[in-house]
């Protein structure tokens, strides 16, 4: 018998109940149980059992669903993965730990300890405090993924210097991935911390201010205000912007560019109009009236979002020594290190190696790559040399319906397609040399995280795996 006992932060709320038949649960796998009204993900390895909450603190997914691989847990909706043992966070973009637990093995007795924070089931990662003889800055630029994480990994770290995140934003750092996705959205709903989590961790946040100029030999930043402020250490992860479009009629009111939370929009019939270009947006009393194509085609409309692309926001960095390329993406190694000593950069920005592509300059738009080279950047602002090997997680939603991808598909050279696109249930694998270096899927959870989590222990994938239905794609 496997007897699990769950506790909350009150005595009175600590539940036991009898989960499973030892039999029911073979080594390496896992179940879903409920104790008293928790959700529970029992697993077994090595003969150890261990039990961590069923649900991912990212958007809450039933982690009994994902992919279980050693001693962690993928999520089938968004990559995240957790250490099954400890419940803490491995990989992005969650960014609390699990609820943590006790095992008791000898007696097979099992002994969970769920504890509730702010009513949420999850943990945030132990972080130490500010020392304040430590005279030490590291500032960082921009408020987004990749600034947050690295604040938080030094933190974790016990970094005990001072920390400033600057950004030009009139918000804390916010989940841009959900601004797309629902609809009038709050503001506040968005954050990921609220501001009680920077006092409390003294990450001091300044809103409103952007970079000017960078002087690397100073070690100074020049802000829009007059400020001038010295850092010891800085990251620079200010991110892309937008394209805005090119043609006549652009200033109109009401053409948005899907960009920052007040762009909300409503999801319609979507219809696409391929290998054509807007020539010119139409407008009548200020406001857009219709879409012209460079086809000749005129669509009607009563608003117009352009998301066509984005630019680095680097323009303050030039006139500095930071090596670029030719698209103005600043250039790291696989330590998030620029070519400037105690200079680095992280997220949007960067053009950096990516193992899984054979150590390939590639820039990722998404916000679990951000993640990561924030986390990574401040490992080795503290010298712990810890290199970045990651494999790209992105989602988006199409009506509705969420599609993921995981790995880098460019330049592939074939596709093997699972299922069909009229039906709403694909998996496309991307085959580069004859190894899959990418997956698509729809409704095929959690087929593309196993492909992530086969292509993060670094275990190539044939053509043919690819090629027959395996059980390995967890598809039926
Ligand atoms: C609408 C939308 C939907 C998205 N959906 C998804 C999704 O579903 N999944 C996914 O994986 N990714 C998604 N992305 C991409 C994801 O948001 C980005 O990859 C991620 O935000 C990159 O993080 P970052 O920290 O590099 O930069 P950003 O999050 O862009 O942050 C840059 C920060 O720098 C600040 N800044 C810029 N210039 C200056 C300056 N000169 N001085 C001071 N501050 C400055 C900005 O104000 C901002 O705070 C989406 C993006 C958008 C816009
Ligand atoms: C960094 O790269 C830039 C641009 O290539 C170059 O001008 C500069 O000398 C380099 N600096 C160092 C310290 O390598
Ligand atoms: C990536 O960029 C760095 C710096 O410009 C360069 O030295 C390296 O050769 C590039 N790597 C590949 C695989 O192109
Ligand atoms: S819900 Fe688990 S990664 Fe998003």
């Amino acid at each position: 018998m496997v007897l699990c006992l769950v506790a909350g932060l009150e005595p009175e709320e600590e539940v036991t109940d009898v989960v499973c038949d030892e039999a029911k649960l073979k080594d390496g796998e896992m179940m879903e149980v409920e104790v008293g009204d928790h959700n529970v993900l029992l697993v077994r390895c090595d003969g150890v059992y261990s039990a961590i909450s069923n649900q991912c603190t990212h958007y809450g997914a039933p982690l009994s669903k994902g992919v279980l691989s050693g001693h962690r847990v993928r999520c089938p909706w968004h990559g995240s993965c957790f250490n099954v043992k400890t419940g803490d966070l491995e990989e992005y973009p969650g960014i609390d730990c699990l609820p943590c637990h006790k095992e008791n093995s000898e007696s097979k007795m099992l002994t969970i300890f769920s504890v509730q924070i702010q009513g949420q089931p999850k943990r945030i990662k132990w972080m130490g405090a500010r020392d304040q003889a430590v005279l030490h800055t590291v500032m960082l630029l921009g408020g987004g993924a990749a600034s947050l994480m690295c604040a938080e990994t030094l933190r974790q770290e016990n970094y005990g210097g001072r920390i400033i995140m600057v950004s030009r934003d009139d918000l804390l750092p916010y989940d841009k991935t959900r601004l797309s996705k629902i609809m009038n959205a709050e503001s506040e709903s968005l954050l990921m911390r609220k501001i009680e989590f920077f006092h409390k961790y003294d990450i001091e946040v300044w809103l409103k201010k952007e970079a000017l100029s960078i002087d690397t030999n100073k070690k100074t930043v020049t802000f829009d205000d007059g400020l001038i402020q010295c850092y010891d250490q800085i990251l620079i992860a200010t991110g892309c912007r937008a394209k805005s479009l090119d043609c006549p009629g652009v200033d109109l009111e009401n053409v948005l560019m899907l960009e920052t939370p007040e762009d909300m929009l409503e999801e319609r019939g979507v219809r696409f109009y391929m290998n054509d270009a807007v020539a010119e947006v139409q407008g009548q009393n200020r406001r857009v009236k219709a879409v012209k194509l460079k086809s000749g085609i005129t669509i009607e409309a009563d608003l117009l979002i352009a998301g066509i692309g984005v630019n680095p926001n680097s323009e303050f960095l030039k006139g500095s020594p930071i090596r670029m390329d030719s698209k103005n993406y600043v250039i790291v190694d696989k330590y998030m290190r620029t070519n400037i000593t105690d200079v680095y950069c992280a997220g949007d920005l960067t053009s950096f190696p990516l193992k899984m592509a054979k150590g390939q300059n590639v820039s990722i738009g998404h916000w679990q790559t951000a993640q990561a080279h924030g986390r990574i950047a401040a490992l080795n602002m503290l010298r712990r040399e810890v290199e970045l090997n990651i494999v790209p997680f992105y989602w988006t939603v199409l009506l509705g319906r969420t599609i993921r991808y995981a790995g880098y598909g460019e330049g592939y050279t074939e596709m093997v397609l699972k299922g069909r696109f009229e039906n709403m249930k694909f998996l496309a694998l991307y085959l580069k040399d004859d190894e899959v270096v990418a997956a698509a899927g729809l409704n095929v959870e959690p087929a593309v995280s196993v492909v992530a989590e086969r292509l993060a222990e670094g275990r190539v994938i044939t053509k043919a795996e690819a090629d027959v239905y395996t059980t390995w794609l967890q598809l039926e």
